[in-house]
């Protein structure tokens, strides 16, 4: 059975596109077949593969306003069963076109639709904001995978998520229903990053990974090569963490040996 998982924040900079990037090459590597479809108009995922965004024939745009269908918008990257759906600046005026359009929070669902089957695993990448794209995006997923920063304003921008959840879920997505939440960017040593993670808990309880994924220059650095962290720097803890956030998404234990070395071993 394929899943469909929106990785979305409203919040700018939170890891959405590197944890994408990096779960999905993952998973790949796992033998899952992926596609990765980016619905941001700044195309940091499909930077991430490597592929130029100048020389896109067909992007989101395109199959967002309905001029291609998505299977054409599909290139394999050089990573291992990764497919991607580009995107570049022409979806910013998607924004401005879907509002005439029929159906406009339906449109990314439909032709996902048409090609669900083919996939493990189907990634959107969202942009930083709660407006039509990322709609379409919570419309067209069966889960939201959030990823968040250990500080204190985070908790406000998550409350404002779920309620659009909730809306998308009442109006378009019934049975939408949240992944988990993973806190990227992690400072354990920090006293405010273990009180965030503590206040979530509270309320998601079983929904928040335990893996948690650690500043790692590493995984900054591997987008302006092209790759996946893993293809970059196999023995990164940015590797390592993406390893073992792929590893609960399967449903798989991680060996304390993995915690120790991730530092996420309760002591
Ligand atoms: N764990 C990490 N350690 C160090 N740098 C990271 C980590 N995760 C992401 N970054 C860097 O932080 C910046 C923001 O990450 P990313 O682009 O993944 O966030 P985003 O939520 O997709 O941003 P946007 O909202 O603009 O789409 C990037 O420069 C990225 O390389
Ligand atoms: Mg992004």
């Amino acid at each position: 059975m394929s899943k469909v998982i929106a990785v979305a924040n409203q919040k700018g900079g939170v890891g959405k596109s590197t944890t994408t990037v990096n779960l999905a090459a993952y998973l790949g590597s796992r033998g899952k077949k992926i596609l990765c479809i980016d619905i941001d108009a700044q195309g940091n995922l499909t930077t991430g593969f490597g592929i130029r965004k100048k020389d896109l024939s067909c992007s989101t745009y395109d199959i967002l306003t309905g001029k291609e269908s998505i299977k054409n918008a599909v290139i394999q990257t050089e990573f291992e069963n990764v497919s991607v759906v580009p995107a570049n600046a022409d979806l910013a005026g998607a924004e401005v076109e879907l509002v005439n359009m029929e159906q406009r929070f339906n449109r990314l669902k439909m032709q996902v639709l048409t090609i669900k089957e083919d996939y493990d695993f189907i990634f959107i990448d969202c942009p930083p904001a709660l407006g039509q794209l990322t709609i379409n995006g919570m419309t067209a997923c069966d889960e939201l995978l959030i990823p968040m920063l250990a500080e204190f304003y985070a908790l406000e921008g998550l409350t404002q998520l779920v309620n659009t959840m909730k809306l998308v879920r009442a109006n378009y997505n019934p049975s939408l229903d949240i992944l988990g939440i993973v806190f990227t960017m992690y400072d354990n040593r920090l006293n405010v990053s273990r009180q965030v993670v503590e206040e979530v808990e509270q309320y998601f309880a079983a929904k928040v990974f335990q893996t948690k994924i650690p500043r790692n220059v590493r995984l900054s650095e591997a987008p302006s090569y092209g790759k996946p962290v893993m293809y970059y720097d196999k023995h990164s803890k940015g590797t390592l963490a993406y390893e073992c956030l792929g590893k609960e998404i399967l449903g798989e234990p991680l060996s304390s040996i993995m915690k120790l070395r991730l530092n996420i071993a309760k002591d």
